[in-house]
């Protein structure tokens, strides 16, 4: 039988974080669908298409791994693409309470399941946000973002 798994997020953009889960469950999984969310309602940093470009490129050495995007809920983007299970990180206590509440609910609302895989040590501290206000700062980022990703920061922020 084969497997797959969606791996949400606004990825705004994405990090070593993100990264982490994707790569591990695409080590596990014979599928992998990083699902962008379209979020009409927040201004990111980032644009749909520049969030989507910036996983494209991060996700691009490994195999059985494609970027979609999905708008609405998440359960009705797993139920139309077939896929029962979602893989989530989690960095501590601060991430479960929130988590956990949306796990139960999309079992509840879609028959989803959700791994959660503990952050690895590298990315316990990193976040989109705090990446996002650290270089906004001028701190360095380039211990917690793909390569492709500090320089596309860089260059949104020199953009104004
Ligand atoms: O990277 P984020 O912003 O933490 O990702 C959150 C995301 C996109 C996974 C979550 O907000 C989500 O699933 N949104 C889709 C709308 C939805 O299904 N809401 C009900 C959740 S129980």
């Amino acid at each position: 039988m084969s497997t797959a798994v969606v791996v949400p997020g606004s990825f705004d953009p994405i990090t070593n974080g993100h990264l982490d889960v994707v790569e591990r469950v695409a080590r596990r999984f014979d599928h992998v669908v990083v699902a962008v969310l379209v979020n009409p309602g927040k201004h990111g940093m980032f644009t749909l298409e520049e969030r989507i470009d910036l996983v494209e490129t991060c996700v691009d050495h490994l195999d059985d791994v494609e970027v979609d995007a999905f708008e609405g809920l998440l359960v009705d983007f797993c139920r139309d693409r077939g896929i029962g299970c979602i893989a989530k990180g989690l960095r501590g206590v601060g991430d479960f309470d929130y988590e956990l509440q949306m796990a139960r609910m999309n079992t509840r609302i879609g028959d989803v399941e959700t791994l959660f895989l503990p952050a690895s040590p590298d990315a316990v501290h990193v976040s989109s946000s705090l990446v996002k206000e650290v270089a906004r700062l001028g701190g360095t980022i380039e211990h917690a973002v793909p390569e492709v990703v500090a320089r596309a920061l860089h260059d949104k922020l020199a953009d104004g």
